[in-house]
């Protein structure tokens, strides 16, 4: 039995969360900023880091007193080491280090790619090896989790991540920010037929599984300046069509890698596994070829501590020499759940 609480601090969510075993949440607080970063429709890092400051503290307490825990209860303190903006990883990593020593408690870095990989094993029986898709705002990528959790990258973005790609559609429709929750929401009700966009499948010698948004991307912009004096429902179909050719690479890369690959079960993982249209696609076409999908719960697919806990606990970097890099990233050994 081990219980961890975990800092994450990556971007611009201050999380703080505690986890048994990887599996069974005892606790998950997460303060979002997005309300400051609206403003300026994007994360200012300076501003970000400032927030965290600010919060930390409050947060971290929230998640002992939720759990109902004391220090004695907590085996092990894990913080996100990277990748993310450094001015808000350094605000949690602190914060951390600070516990650890003060409570005498080992401390667990955590890269922040394999906590969204880990959002998959909690409430489940998920268990390597699987492929899985990672689809974030500062990723998109494929990649084979191997039963040590060694990881094999197939296929990555040539350019933007998807999550950045509807960032960039929700703020050229006026949606505010982030602008994937509020794009998959008028996606619902749009027209996918409306507008033609390019959907990019990309096959490369080392990246045989290979995503590109940003031509999809400029292409939304440009149709749009087209449309004068746009209705609501101009705005749902724009959605709805740009969600459709954004999902669609993502399913097809997946399901080819998983028949090439032999994988008889896939997972999803990043803020953009929250989307509807993309949980929806990927089940049917996994339930027609046979393929087990594992979703996390909504609650950790966007950025949050409970994920860095389960990695903590399943695959901890190591703690000097860190590498930063997943495709370089290895770990012997699988605990048992
Ligand atoms: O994983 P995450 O919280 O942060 C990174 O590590 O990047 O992902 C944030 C991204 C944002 O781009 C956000 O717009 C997107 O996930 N996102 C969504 C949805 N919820 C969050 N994109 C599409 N549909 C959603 N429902
Ligand atoms: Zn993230």
């Amino acid at each position: 039995m081990a219980t961890i609480l975990a800092v994450e601090t990556s971007c611009d969510d201050t999380a703080c969360a505690i986890v048994a075993n990887g599996r069974r949440v005892l606790s998950n607080v997460v303060a979002n900023q997005n309300t400051l970063h609206q403003a300026t429709g994007g994360v200012v890092p300076e501003v970000a880091a400032r927030q965290h400051l600010q919060v930390v503290q409050p947060v971290i307490q929230q998640a002992m007193a939720d759990a109902g825990l004391t220090w004695d209860d907590i085996d092990g303190v894990a913080a996100t080491l990277g990748p993310g903006l450094i001015g808000s990883l350094l605000i949690g990593v602190n914060a951390a280090k600070s516990l650890s020593w003060l409570h005498n408690k080992p401390f667990i870095p955590v890269h922040h790619l394999v906590g969204h990989v880990c959002a998959n094993f909690i409430d489940s029986d998920l268990r390597p090896p699987f492929g899985c898709l990672l689809v974030s705002g500062g990723h998109t990528q494929l990649m084979v989790v191997n039963d040590d959790f060694t990881v094999n990258v197939l296929g990555h973005t040539l350019d933007d991540a998807v999550g950045e790609a509807y960032d960039k559609v929700g703020r050229v429709l006026g949606l505010g920010f982030p602008g994937g929750p509020a794009v998959d929401k008028q996606a619902a009700t749009g027209n996918p037929e409306r507008f033609p966009l390019p959907v990019a499948n990309i096959r490369q010698p080392n990246n045989a599984y290979g995503f590109s948004y940003s031509g999809l991307k400029t292409a939304v912009a440009r149709q749009w300046q087209k449309v004068t004096s746009p209705t609501d429902h101009d705005v749902a179909d724009m959605c709805a069509s740009f969600q459709r050719a954004a999902i669609a690479p993502l399913v097809k890369q997946t399901l080819a890698a998983a028949k090439a690959h032999q994988l008889a079960t896939v997972a999803v993982c990043g803020g953009v596994s929250a989307n509807r249209g993309l949980r929806h696609a990927l089940t049917t076409a996994c339930d027609e070829a046979n393929i087990a999908l594992f979703l996390p719960p909504i609650s950790v697919c966007t950025d949050n501590a409970a994920m860095i806990a389960s990695a903590g606990y399943f695959s901890p970097l190591p703690v000097t020499g860190v590498p930063l890099a997943m495709e370089v990233f290895s770990r012997g050994g699988w605990p048992a759940a």
